[in-house]
């Protein structure tokens, strides 16, 4: 099979959370079992270039019409870690990808809805066919609007569309200049509560609903998530839409790319281990401390690696970093937040706490860092608000880093508590689970897990080498997903 994916995002070289490791990790998984895989990305100005291999200008004068004109557009390819990738660089517009930013600007609708249009134009006029189309999340869905409505007359007759949504809080809410732009001119024709029109703005269109319409096949991150999307709001007012679309809705767990995440071949930690050197986790310990200047002492190690974000229940990350130190243990937060009022905040808390040796708080994007945190903690904590899948509790269990996560999205589908789980026998729990936003429920997951480390460390270590055990590479979504392939591909 031939799949293309058009997506925002692809790790390493552009990440900005696990969107960009999913895109990477999937397409690998895919190619290697004898596919032929593409992804097509912008070509922002502040990507990690460092990680592409190859880069030369692959199609030089595409016109991508745009607004009745037309902007001239080349597109680069390059291969990232093995991976074919293009990128989409216009030559005149709002200079759409030189932000030195992948999101947050006042015109991303119109970035986005440029990006899709010329991926689309892309594959018009170089004659690519794939069998699959994947794209994700609110920046692409106009492409299977486009696909249907417009490049079907252009001869691409035979494509479908898988359509994954790794967040359902970010729609691409707009006006109609975002559909004039791309050709789709018909108003009256989009502005129907069938296609794109806004479950709650009738004056709005909204992208991720016409992904939603328009795709073969929509799928969320995690089988508790695609619940929740249905029944629980947490589809964030398109819960109606996808009950709609039901029949071909589902739920696939993602998974964390085992050459990246792997505590036996990590090129970013000092130490290499596995579940049968196990003890030699605790040098990278020794290496994280002295990295970030903490005391060395007897303590557990306590860590949360994530976006600042109202999502990931910053609020308890807050309360988290002052619990545990009360609790006597030692807590290392790397985050960043794009929201001024909590990056001001954590930057606050920063200062605040510079003289203790037992915190670190690193504000900011850290790739490197974050591979020797996970492999240098004992725990991990995970509070989100809402969580379509969640990667950091994956990669925890993998370099046996114990998660406390709350029992949301994802995080019901990956970690099992230890003393309260009705449905895995104690050999196959792996963390420490709660359900309340309280700080008090936070608390007591945290007390346990304390517990356990100081009073019980071989139960503790039994712990975190049963969660190394669990299996969360791409090789089993990677079956399901070439099974949506070829069910949607005969259709
Ligand atoms: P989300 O996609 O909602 O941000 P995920 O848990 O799915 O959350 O994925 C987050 C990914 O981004 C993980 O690979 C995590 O290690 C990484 N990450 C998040 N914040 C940072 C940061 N500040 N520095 C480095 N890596 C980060
Ligand atoms: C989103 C979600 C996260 C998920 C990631 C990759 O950013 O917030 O839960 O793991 O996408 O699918």
């Amino acid at each position: 099979m031939y799949i293309v994916h058009i997506a925002s995002e692809c790790a390493p070289v552009i990440k900005a959370g696990g969107l960009g490791d999913v895109v990477y990790g999937l397409a690998r998984e895919i190619e290697i079992r004898g596919h032929c895989v593409e992804i097509i990305l912008p070509m922002y100005d502040c990507m990690r270039y460092d990680h592409i291999w190859g880069l030369h200008e692959a199609y030089r004068d595409l016109w991508v019409p745009w607004y009745g004109g037309a902007i001239h557009t080349s597109v680069f390819c390059g291969w990232v870690h093995g991976q074919l990738c293009f990128f989409i660089q216009p030559h005149s517009g709002d200079n759409f990808f030189n932000r030195g930013c992948y999101y947050g600007c006042n015109d991303d609708y119109m970035r986005f809805a440029f990006f899709s249009k010329a991926a689309m134009e892309f594959l018009h006029r170089s004659n690519k066919r794939p069998d699959i189309i994947h794209c994700h999340d609110w920046q692409t869905g106009l492409v299977p609007v486009m696909l249907f409505e417009m490049y079907k007359w252009h001869g691409m007759w035979n494509q479908r569309v898988c359509y994954t949504i790794h967040n359902f809080k970010h729609q691409g809410v707009a006006g109609a200049d975002a559909l004039w732009g791309t050709g789709l001119n018909n108003d009256a024709y989009y502005y129907n509560y069938d296609r794109l029109l806004d479950n709650f703005n009738p004056t709005a269109i909204n992208f991720m609903k016409g992904g939603i319409v328009y795709a073969n096949y929509i799928n969320t991150v995690s089988p508790h998530h695609a619940w929740e999307a249905r029944y629980e709001n947490e589809g964030y007012g398109l819960g109606h839409t996808l009950n709609l679309h039901h029949y071909k809705f589902g739920g696939i767990l993602n998974g964390i790319d085992y050459n990246t995440w792997n505590p036996e071949v990590d090129r970013y930690i000092p130490f290499h281990y596995g579940m049968e050197n196990f003890e030699d986790k605790i040098l990278n310990k020794k290496a994280l401390r002295e990295r970030l200047l903490l005391r060395d002492s007897d303590k557990p190690l306590i860590a949360y690696i994530g976006r600042l974000d109202q999502q990931k229940g910053v609020h308890l990350v807050h309360h988290g970093i002052y619990y545990a130190l009360n609790r006597g243990a030692q807590f290392v937060m790397l985050g960043s937040a794009t929201e001024p009022a909590i990056n001001n905040w954590f930057w606050h808390e920063k200062n605040f706490l510079n003289n203790n040796p037992d915190v670190h708080l690193e504000i900011g994007f850290n790739e490197e860092l974050a591979h020797l945190i996970y492999a240098g903690a004992d725990m991990i904590i995970v509070p989100s608000n809402y969580e379509p899948c969640g990667l950091t509790q994956m990669i925890g269990l993998k370099y046996g880093t114990v998660p406390i996560v709350r029992g949301v999205g994802g995080l019901v589908n990956t970690v099992f508590d230890r003393d309260y789980d009705n449905y895995h026998t104690p050999e196959e729990r792996n963390g420490y689970v709660f359900f309340q936003t309280d700080y008090k429920a936070l608390e007591s997951a945290i007390d346990r897990a304390i517990g356990l480390w100081e009073q019980y460390p071989d139960e503790f270590r039994q712990l975190a080498l049963q969660g190394m055990k669990y299996d969360y590479s791409w090789n089993n979504p990677g079956e399901t997903y070439l099974q949506v392939y070829e069910t949607i591909r005969h259709k």
